[in-house]
């Protein structure tokens, strides 16, 4: 282990940001030591295994270089604090689902747990970095919290928030946009902030190294999450009004993507987001706004999280209309069940909402997805009577009344669909709510093709 003085990083909360984020400062940084600490033992276990407790690609390749080298994880929490000098705190912090607030506001009992621990066990100085996402002004709260030690101790408190996708986390780790730290603009603050300049200084090029206020940089994470899940909702909003014309979304999407204002990212028409970031950090934007009684500018980014609810269920409402009104009784294979290709996250996946819905309709739901079976089987744990799950996407649509393409899984593009259908009820349905399969080859097999935002291609 490393003993240089100022070279021992922790990290609090093992999950999807934590563990991606400290492999890859690990890797960059040899001379630092890297552990990482959670309260959940299984968790610690599988990060110590072979199979790691989230899949992503290329984890497996930079936690087997770095592990056991410079990179730790353990569930001795106290003695990790001791010995670090710099804390990231990356525990979760969802939406609050009870008391003032529920349903909208960040709940912060994991996070305050740890500026509690933080406080009562350290020694010595520390540099305190907040990783979660997390209200606007926390820092101040965290601060609070750390200062009311009786040790004399000093804590610095940054906020550097993670902006890695899931699916794409080691690369967008690699080479990111920007990597933003928020500090008191002291000279506590100043040279607190340079230790982790001094971090990410390893491999990312300093112009891409932003510092700001501790302030701007919380409200900047929960604004970049607003504005992508705008853009989603946006384009899914008139995804909706192409399937009352002839107008086809992936035509507009692509002429309006042109214009280098609007840019081509994050234009692609969908069953709707998930992930456990969009709808939780919007949320919590809203609570913040109502709590300084900006109303209107609440409701502007509630419409985000409307519109996209409205699009999980239009999805399932085309899907028993087309389906003559009835879809009890009848078999229906999800392909996909991850709320986005490369991950196993299911969290706020809308494939739970739509498998939700057609089991209040009587259907019978086979799930199929190549990572997120497992997290499937727990998310549907209540109405497993009426859900089946298959590895293999071919047993899935065997003697199926319709497919649903759920999650962009580029296996599913690559499927023999004429034995599909031969396999399926007739007539066969697929509704492609990622717009992934080649609808016109389909449609030639012999299926009635629904896709998101195009015209329907059908026999009646
Ligand atoms: P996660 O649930 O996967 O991981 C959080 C971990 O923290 C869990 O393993 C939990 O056991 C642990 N934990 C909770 N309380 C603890 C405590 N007191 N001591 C030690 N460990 C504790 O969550 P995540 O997806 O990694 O998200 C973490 C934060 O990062 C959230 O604020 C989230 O909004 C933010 N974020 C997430 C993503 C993403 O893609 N998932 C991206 C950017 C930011
Ligand atoms: C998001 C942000 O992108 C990331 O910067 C932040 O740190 C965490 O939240 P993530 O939720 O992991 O990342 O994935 P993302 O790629 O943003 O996709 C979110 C959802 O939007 C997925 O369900 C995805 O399928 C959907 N999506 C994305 C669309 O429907 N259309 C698009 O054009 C892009």
């Amino acid at each position: 282990m490393n003993s240089d003085p100022g070279k021992h990083i922790l990290c609090i909360g093992a999950g999807y940001v934590g563990g991606p984020t400290m492999a890859v400062i690990a890797d960059k940084c040899p001379e630092y030591t890297v552990t990482i600490v959670d309260i959940n033992e299984q968790r610690i276990e599988q990060w110590q295994s072979d199979s790691l407790p989230i899949y992503e690609p290329g984890l497996n390749e930079v936690v087997e270089r770095t592990r056991d080298r410079n990179l730790f994880f353990s569930t001795d929490i106290e003695n990790a604090i001791r010995a670090a000098d710099i804390i990231f705190v990356s525990v979760n912090t969802p939406t609050k689902t009870f008391g003032e607030g529920a349903g909208k506001a960040a709940d912060l009992q994991y996070w305050e747990k740890t500026a509690r621990t933080i406080a009562r066990i350290a020694d010595s100085n520390k540099v305190v970095v907040e990783k979660s996402t997390l209200p606007l002004r926390t820092a101040r709260a965290m601060e609070r919290i750390l200062e009311a030690n009786k040790k004399g101790l000093h804590f610095d408190v940054l906020s550097n928030p993670e902006f890695l996708a899931e699916g794409t986390a080691i690369n967008d780790l690699n080479d990111p946009d920007r990597v933003l730290i928020g500090s008191r603009q002291t000279e506590r603050g100043l040279k607190a902030r340079q230790a982790l300049v001094d971090i990410f200084a390893h491999w990312v090029p300093t112009e891409k190294i932003i510092t700001s206020n501790v302030w701007s940089a919380e409200l900047s994470k929960l604004t970049a999450n607003a504005f992508l899940a705008q853009r989603i909702s946006s384009i899914n909003s008139i995804s909706a009004l192409c399937e009352k014309s002839e107008a086809d979304i992936e035509e507009v999407a692509a002429a309006i993507g042109k214009d280098r204002r609007i840019g081509s990212r994050f234009l692609k028409a969908s069953v709707g987001f998930g992930g456990s970031c969009f709808k939780k950090d919007i949320l919590n934007l809203v609570y913040i706004c109502e709590h300084y009684g900006l109303n209107e500018v609440a409701r502007y980014w509630e419409s985000v999280v409307n519109l996209n609810e409205f699009q999980h269920r239009r999805f399932v409402q085309t899907m028993l209309k087309t389906m003559f009104n009835t879809i009890a009784g009848k078999r229906i294979a999800l392909f996909g069940f991850a709320f986005k290709a490369d991950t196993g996250d299911t969290r706020e996946s809308p494939a739970i909402y739509i498998a939700r819905k057609l089991v209040d309709e009587h259907a019978q739901v086979i799930v199929t997805d190549p990572e997120a079976l497992a997290n499937a089987k727990r998310d549907l744990r209540d109405i497993s009577y009426a859900i089946e799950f298959a590895d293999d996407p071919y047993k899935a649509a065997q003697d199926a009344h319709a497919i649903a393409v759920v999650t962009e899984w580029s296996e599913y593009t690559a499927l023999d669909y004429q034995k599909i259908f031969e396999t399926m009820q007739h007539p066969a349905f697929i509704f492609d709510g990622r717009n992934i399969l080649d609808h016109k080859a389909l449609h030639k097999i012999g299926f009635n093709v629904f896709p998101i935002g195009k015209p329907a291609l059908k026999y009646f």
